[in-house]
Parts: C-alpha cells; sequence; structure tokens
C-alpha cells in the first residue's frame, strides 16, 4: 500500500524486495518520505524493518525495487556515496576516543580541517546536552548519553536522511521516555528527514508524523498516528495499536452481527454486502459505562473485572456469552474509590457509532 504522494520527496522506495534464499522479507515496499518528516517503520519484531534500512543505507542490496534519496536513485550506489547516517540500537562507539573524537571521527575522515571540526564538535554536544562530557571516554557514560553520542556522531555529517533502527531499545523505560521527547526535539531544530524503526507503539504514536505499520514484509497501513489509531484499515493494524476489541461478524443491514443477541451499528461503513464476514472495533477509551448521550449505541453487560492503573481504571465488561469489552476510564479528580465499578455490577456499555471501525 502506498502512501499519499509527496511534493518534496526525502526518501521514495518503488516496489523494494528482499527475499533470503526462498523467502521474501520485505515484499515490494512502495513507501513516500517526505523531506524533514519524522517517520516511523513500526511492527513485530522479525516483520523486515531492519532489512528495509539496510538496504536504504546501501548494507544490504535489494533482490527487487529502486530507492531514491532526495529524488535521486541510489539503488547501486555504495554506501559511503549515500547522504544518509544509521543509527543502531546498540551504541557502536569507539571505546578508545573520547567522545568530542568519537562525535568528530565523520568529519576527520572527510579530511575537514581541525578549526572547522572543534566548532562543529562543539555545536553537536550543545545540541545532544553533552557539552560538559566532551573529553569523557564513552566507558563514563550512561546508555542514554552513549546513544546521544551516536546520534551527534551521525548528526555532524548532516544528512539528507537520517537512519535510526531501534535506538532507544535499551534504554530502561523512564530514560526512553525522557529521549524520546530529546530525540524528536532535536529532529525538530536540524530539520532532518529521520527515519525511525521500533516495534514500540507507544513510541512510535508519540513521536512521529506519519507512522507506516508493517507485517510480514508489507506496509498494512501508511497516515498519520492519529489515522492509524483511530481509522485502522486492517485487523492486523487494529490489533497491533493498543486494545482493540477485534470483534468478528457478519454484516447486515448497516450493522455487523457479532452473536445471535448482538449487532454494532457502523453507520460509516461501505463496500460489504449482507453476509460478508468482517472484523469490528472500538477502541476501550471511547466506551463509556455512564453519562451517554443521545445517539450512542449501548449494550447491557456485567463487569467481570477490573484493574487500577493510576490515571485509568480498566474494565472488562461481559455483554454476551464469550462476548467481552475492555472499556479504559479516566480516573477524574473528583472521583473516589467507591465511585468505581466492582466485579457484578450491571453496566451499559455505549459509544458513538462513528466510533464503530468496520475492518475487512
Ligand atoms: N542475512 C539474513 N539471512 C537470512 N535471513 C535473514 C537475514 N537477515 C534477516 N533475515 C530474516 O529476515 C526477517 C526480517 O528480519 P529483520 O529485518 O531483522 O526484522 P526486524 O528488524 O523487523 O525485526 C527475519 O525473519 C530474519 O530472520
Ligand atoms: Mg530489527
Amino acid at each position: 500500500m502506498s502512501s499519499a504522494p509527496t511534493t518534496n520527496p526525502s526518501v521514495t522506495l518503488r516496489g523494494l524486495t528482499k527475499r533470503f534464499g526462498g523467502t521474501t522479507v520485505v515484499d515490494h515496499l512502495d513507501l513516500d518520505i517526505e523531506s524533514g518528516e519524522f517517520f516511523s517503520l513500526l511492527g513485530p519484531s522479525g516483520c523486515g524493518k531492519t532489512t528495509t534500512l539496510r538496504m536504504i543505507a546501501g548494507f544490504s542490496d535489494p533482490t527487487e525495487g529502486t530507492i531514491l534519496v532526495g529524488g535521486e536513485d541510489v539503488t547501486s550506489t555504495p554506501p559511503h556515496k549515500r547522504d544518509v547516517n544509521t543509527v543502531f540500537q546498540s551504541y557502536a562507539l569507539f571505546e578508545h576516543l573520547d567522545v568530542r573524537r568519537n562525535v568528530g571521527f565523520g568529519l576527520r575522515r572527510k579530511g575537514v580541517d581541525r578549526s572547522s571540526i572543534d566548532k562543529r564538535v562543539a555545536e553537536m554536544l550543545e545540541l545532544v546536552e553533552l557539552g560538559d562530557r566532551a573529553k569523557d571516554k564513552p566507558s563514563r557514560l550512561s546508555g542514554g548519553q552513549r546513544q546521544r553520542v551516536a546520534l551527534a556522531r551521525a548528526l555532524i555529517n548532516q544528512p539528507k536522511v537520517l537512519l535510526l533502527d531501534e535506538p532507544l531499545a535499551a534504554l530502561d523505560l523512564k530514560l526512553r521516555r525522557a529521549m524520546q521527547a530529546e530525540l524528536k526535539s532535536i529532529q525538530r531544530e536540524v530539520g532532518i528527514t529521520f527515519l525511525f524503526v521500533t516495534h514500540d507503539q507507544d513510541e512510535a504514536l508519540s513521536m512521529s508524523d506519519r507512522v507506516a505499520i508493517m507485517c510480514d514484509g508489507v506496509v498494512e497501513q501508511c497516515g498519520t498516528p492519529e489515522d492509524v489509531y483511530e481509522r485502522p484499515t486492517s485487523v492486523f493494524a487494529a490489533g497491533f495499536i493498543g486494545t482493540s476489541n477485534l470483534m468478528n461478524g457478519l454484516w447486515s443491514d448497516g450493522c455487523v452481527s457479532v452473536s445471535p443477541t448482538v449487532s454494532i451499528p457502523a453507520p460509516g461503513h461501505q463496500g460489504s454486502a449482507d453476509g460478508d464476514p468482517v472484523s469490528v472495533t472500538v477502541r476501550p477509551e471511547k466506551i463509556w459505562l455512564t453519562e451517554h448521550t443521545p445517539g450512542m449505541f449501548r449494550l447491557p453487560g456485567t463487569i467481570v473485572e477490573t484493574s487500577y492503573h493510576g490515571a485509568t481504571t480498566q474494565y472488562v465488561v461481559s455483554v454476551g456469552p464469550d462476548l467481552t469489552l475492555t472499556v479504559l476510564e479516566q480516573n477524574l479528580p473528583r472521583m473516589r474509590a467507591e465511585d468505581r465499578w466492582s466485579p457484578g455490577d450491571r453496566v451499559e456499555a455505549g459509544w458513538l457509532p462513528e466510533h464503530t471501525v468496520v475492518l475487512r
């Protein structure tokens, strides 16, 4: 599936394919990534993300297809002549060189003069907030700091495109969140196209201008974080991002019947004929257990499970035999413990019909 055509393409993939032996791991990928975009490839382990990045970087030859960087065909260009740099998950720093020399490495190799190197290195270290660590060896740095050195070392070459392969995966959660925000702000500041690979949906949603959801070497859906979360177009996309309340049923007269007693209206859906098997999903935070408004679709049910998550409480509501819905409620400021639902409570699960998403 192709994304929208772009006016200022930075990376263009056409029919990009990689086979190892008889196994196709990247399958006719078409993507248009725009200049200055923060673009994420999101998918489970083994879906072909790293293989795709390695082909764009030039470390691996495509079996078929073309790669353009800045409008120029680089499919047969050697890696060092492509206007891209890569940051990997493992911080491949030179342990015997201090931070300053690690960051300046690329410019020294290009034969840039000493004073220009010093100036650029100082700027990069400011950018990644390591100005005071210039003379330290990498072994004295934390994981997050080492990854910032790797980032500075890649950015100093001012590539058109920075490829990032799960660069935060080795960091603990808190540091990871902090680095996500930092990376995003650095990208905004330098304006370079970032092609970011991750298997972490929160990371992809919170950082990206657009996300491509990948499965088995194929892009399942490509769009803004809101597009792919609110309007998933495939069962895989709906299930991979967030909790999806996925139900299977038959299309009939503007509704999806998911059980003998439950028929869910889906007014926005087109293109199915009566009797077609379809899947249907509604996100947990779209479902309300109180304060229903007119026009909501409502299903009576019973609370079967509750779990408290601090800012939210998650409920599992049984709405029929073998049919449950997961519901996420905000724990509002005035709410007391006794205001929350308990197992056994009878409730009505309601949502606006427009929040029902039908997947073929
Ligand atoms: N050099 C290789 N030879 C054979 N198979 C490979 C090679 N590199 C990757 N693969 C296979 O290709 C698939 C995709 O791998 P990869 O691109 O690393 O996935 P991801 O980065 O999404 O986890 C995996 O099944 C992997 O085992
Ligand atoms: Mg990988």
